[in-house]
């Protein structure tokens, strides 16, 4: 099974993939967790992808196209798939129907998490991810047991550089003009469910594991 996660940031994309990869018998790629590394580690791709990062930008489709398609290469066959930020352009989309093809796979669902703007603004500011596993919490919403620490791997929580508010509204307008296109492109070929993310992520996810178990 492979799936893509949609939906402006904080809609919980991060969230319901963790839950996703521990129940079922897939890997999850990321590529914002992936952009976000190579910024971390200095190298080339990071350096031309902070600036972008940085002002709440997309980074170009022809780069985070080769990154997934590298990754596709060498991704377990045997496992199923969940993208998550990735596509985010008509153009990926469609790059990636041509390179799943080439490693004879198809997408399988298009789960679109929709949240309204101000959920966004809220989820974002609350925000605390650990930079060793991922694992994501909300101050309020999902606190950690302890505060400030991964409950998984207990190292120090961070706040994401691209989350402080003045980002957050360009975030969100690149979504709405070149990503929420891509539901449209997904409802068109048959593969498109929409899960309303507003409420608790527990909810969600009870909703979204009955829709893929129904597929
Ligand atoms: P990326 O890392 O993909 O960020 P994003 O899409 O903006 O999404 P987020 O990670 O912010 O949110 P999420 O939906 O995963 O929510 P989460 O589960 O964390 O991309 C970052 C940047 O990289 C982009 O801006 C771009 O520059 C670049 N980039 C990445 N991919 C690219 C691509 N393909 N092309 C071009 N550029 C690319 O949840 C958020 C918070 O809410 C958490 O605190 C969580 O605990 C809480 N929460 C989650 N669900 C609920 C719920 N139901 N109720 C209450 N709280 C909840």
């Amino acid at each position: 099974m492979n799936l893509i996660l949609l939906g402006p940031p904080a809609a919980g994309k991060g969230t319901q993939a963790q839950w996703i990869l521990r129940d079922f018998d897939v890997v999850h790629v990321s590529t914002g967790d992936m952009l976000r590394k190579a910024i971390a580690d200095g190298t080339e791709l990071g350096k031309l992808a902070k600036p972008l990062l940085d002002a709440g930008k997309l980074v170009p489709d022809e780069i985070v196209n080769g990154i997934i398609q590298e990754w596709l290469k060498a991704a377990d066959p045997g496992k199923g798939i969940v993208f998550d930020g990735f596509p985010r352009t008509v153009a990926q989309a469609k790059a990636l129907d041509e390179m799943m093809a080439a490693v004879g796979r198809r997408i399988d669902a298009v789960l679109s998490i929709q949240v309204t703007e101000a959920t966004v603004v809220e989820r974002i500011g609350g925000r605390w991810s650990c930079p060793k596993d991922g694992a994501v919490y909300h101050a309020t919403n999902r606190p950690p047991r302890e505060t400030g620490k991964c409950d998984r791997c207990g190292e120090a929580l961070i706040q994401r550089d691209d989350d402080k508010p003045e980002k957050i509204v360009e975030r969100y307008r690149q979504y709405l003009e070149k990503t929420m296109p891509l539901a449209d492109y997904y409802a068109s070929k048959g593969c498109l469910l929409t899960l309303d993310g507003t409420r608790d992520a527990q909810v969600v996810y009870d909703e979204l594991t009955a829709a893929l178990k129904a597929i």
